[in-house]
């Protein structure tokens, strides 16, 4: 019975890692993004080493659109999805790009129509393990993003939530949706086929010397050694499964 109807959901798990690696054009893909800016044109020596410039009247991303600061490249889009006054989920893909085996994460908001900053954390750091230093699929979803400190909003509201992801030698990847905040009833829910785990990725917090102890890590209770190595366990089931 338990095997039977587990066997469903990992279907959809894995046919929605195949439908995201074919299709390759989402970042964040809940609540969405200002649109496609997967892709790089023009060549380094036309933009004179830029990352971005004009050059006959249009703009060229040689290096590729994502890795400018604060919005991959894209302008401030009209299509806002509406996102919960007090809160609600991020659901990212962050493989698309090589050099992502492991990348550190921040969630920030931008006040207002046209954000004059991204300058509001609403999230601390974090850092995730990927399967390898190629492209993978594979998604991780926060489910209750708060808002940051001492900010309030009210349903009608414009802001951008912004996405940050930097690669192994530091550079960033940008991304964002521009939304409007709304009462929680008014905002379709999450469910587990949007906004979920895949088992091959990792989260790790990142912590300031001054705060680690040695010690921290022995008195941790029991449970949450347990919790740590859930992932890798996880990841063996799956592994499992997909023979
Ligand atoms: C907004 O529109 C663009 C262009 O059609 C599309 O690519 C993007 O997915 C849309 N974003 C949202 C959040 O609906
Ligand atoms: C800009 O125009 C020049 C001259 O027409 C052309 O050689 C060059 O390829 C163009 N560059 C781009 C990026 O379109
Ligand atoms: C390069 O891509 C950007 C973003 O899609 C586009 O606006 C621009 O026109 C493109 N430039 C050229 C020279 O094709
Ligand atoms: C960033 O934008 C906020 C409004 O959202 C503003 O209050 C703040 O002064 C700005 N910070 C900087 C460093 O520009
Ligand atoms: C929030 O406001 C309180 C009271 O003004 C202040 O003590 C606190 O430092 C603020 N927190 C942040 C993160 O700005
Ligand atoms: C995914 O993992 C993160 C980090 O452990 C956790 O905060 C989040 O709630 C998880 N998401 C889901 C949908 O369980």
């Amino acid at each position: 019975m338990e095997f039977q109807k587990s066997v469903p959901k990992w279907a959809t798990v894995i046919a929605l890692l195949c439908l995201g690696l074919a299709h390759a054009h989402t970042v964040i893909v809940y609540p969405g993004y200002r649109g496609n800016n997967l892709h790089t044109n023009g060549t380094v020596e036309e933009a004179d080493g830029l990352g971005a410039a004009s050059v006959n009247g249009s703009y060229i991303f040689p290096y590729g659109m994502m890795w400018n600061y604060p919005c991959g490249g894209m302008p401030t889009s009209t299509n806002r999805t509406k996102w919960p006054v007090n809160g609600g989920a991020v659901s990212v893909q962050p493989g698309w790009f090589q050099g992502h085996e492991t990348a550190f994460f921040y969630i920030n908001l931008g006040l207002g129509t046209v954000p004059p900053n991204m300058s509001h954390p609403m999230v601390d750091p974090f850092q995730i393990v990927g399967p390898t230093n190629e492209p993978y699929p594979g998604t991780f979803c926060l489910p209750q993003v708060p808002l940051p400190a001492n900010i309030s909003v009210s349903p009608g509201d414009h802001a951008t939530i912004q996405v940050v992801e930097t690669a192994k030698h530091g550079a960033a990847l940008y991304n964002c949706v521009d939304i409007e905040f709304a009462e929680p009833e008014d905002v379709p829910e999450v469910t587990r086929d949007n906004c979920f785990n895949s088992s091959n990725l990792q989260f790790e917090f990142i912590f300031t010397t001054s705060s680690l102890q040695a010690s921290d890590a022995i008195r941790l209770p029991l449970s949450q050694r347990v919790l740590s190595i859930l992932p890798l366990l996880l990841a063996g089931l799956f592994g499992y499964l997909m023979m």
